[in-house]
């Protein structure tokens, strides 16, 4: 069985209609008027234990409200949820104890504590046994580079040095399920390849199902297996992650190295991204074209010393799939 069931799910938002000046504030007060927005559009999906989800899509797609909705934060206008069979927002005790959470900028440490001291509230408060608390405080320790860190107040701490005592805190209990909506952001590339592969060795280790939300799509790239992607309240995309690839990455990038060149290069399949005197960069659509013609063409005009090739990575698909190019 799923251990995450998301049925006919719609979130509408109640939005106050604002009314300007000072008879507008009044009017405001004494008979507010508000209109509907649906956030959230009749969605579906199911999560199977141990799958790692990048759930993606432009800003106010909808991501953060279908996270809140799991975890129980806000209430489905319609639809139901269900995760590891609880419903969330009926029985939120019982469903954080399941979970681990991540919300960006928010903290869920205590401020002005030692990060140490945060931890140990945490196990009182998930009554985590003493030995697997150990055993998880000296793990995530050793991966996430935790030791200086852990005697200092959690108001010192830099955005980076923060976020990784934030991501142990969210696995501290050996939750079933996790979500992180954007843990990255802010974040250094080494900080981020950090974090990125502690919730890879968790999930191998604990089977923890774990819903990613991230803008930078290299996140997506190196931990999930699946995408959900999300457009206006709708998922337009739900499956494999290579597959969507294979399926919307029409176009493949070409380095060449050339010398000899006769005239300025022009090309018919191709378009060119960069030209200059030893070294060309092209693009073209591996469904319309091939490189050996290409490289036929290219050649009437110098010639080829060395090639590199490389597909579209996930961004530049999703940059067209924003853009309308492409159709999910
Ligand atoms: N409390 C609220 N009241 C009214 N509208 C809201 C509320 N929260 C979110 N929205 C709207 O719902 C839509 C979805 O917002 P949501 O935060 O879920 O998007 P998101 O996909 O997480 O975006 P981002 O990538 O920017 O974090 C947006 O248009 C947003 O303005
Ligand atoms: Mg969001």
């Amino acid at each position: 069985m799923a251990i995450i069931e998301v049925k006919d799910l719609v979130k509408t938002y109640k939005i106050m209609e604002k009314k300007e000046g000072l008879i507008g504030y009044f009017k405001n007060l004494i008979k507010p008027k508000y209109r509907e927005f649906d956030a959230i559009k009749g969605i579906n999906f199911s999560i199977e234990e141990g799958e790692l989800v990048g759930y993606i899509g432009e800003n106010g797609a909808g991501k953060s409200t279908t996270i809140k909705i799991l975890t129980g934060l806000l209430t489905p206008t319609s639809g139901s949820v269900s995760v590891n069979g609880i419903i969330p927002n009926k029985n939120r005790i019982e469903n954080n104890k399941n979970i681990g959470a991540v919300f960006g900028q928010k903290t869920q440490l205590w401020w002005d504590l030692p990060v140490i001291e945060s931890f140990s509230l945490i196990k009182k408060m998930y009554k985590i046994p003493e030995n697997e608390y150990r055993k998880n405080l000296k793990r995530f320790t050793e991966i996430l580079d935790l030791g200086e860190l852990l005697e200092k107040q959690v108001k010192n701490l830099s955005l980076g040095q923060k976020m990784r005592c934030e991501i142990a805190a969210t696995f501290l209990h050996n939750p079933k399920i996790v979500y992180l909506d954007e843990p990255t952001i802010g974040l250094d590339v080494f900080v981020k390849e950090n974090i990125r592969k502690f919730i890879k060795d968790i999930n191998k280790e604990k089977k923890t199902t774990v819903i990613l939300t991230t803008h930078d799509l290299r996140d997506i790239e190196d931990v999930c297996n699946r995408i959900i992607l999300l457009d206006k309240g709708q998922i337009i995309y739900d499956g494999d992650k290579q597959k969507f690839k294979d399926s919307y990455g029409k176009y493949v990038i070409a380095e060449l190295i050339i010398k000899d060149k006769k005239k300025d290069i022009v090309l018919n399949d191709a378009e060119i991204l960069e030209q200059f005197e030893n070294k060309l960069k092209i693009k073209f659509r591996h469904d319309e074209t091939t490189i050996v013609k290409i490289m036929d063409e290219i050649s009437k005009f110098c010639n080829i010393e060395d090639i590199h090739m490389k597909e579209e990575e996930l961004e530049d698909i999703l940059k067209e799939i924003y853009k309308g190019a492409h159709k999910c």
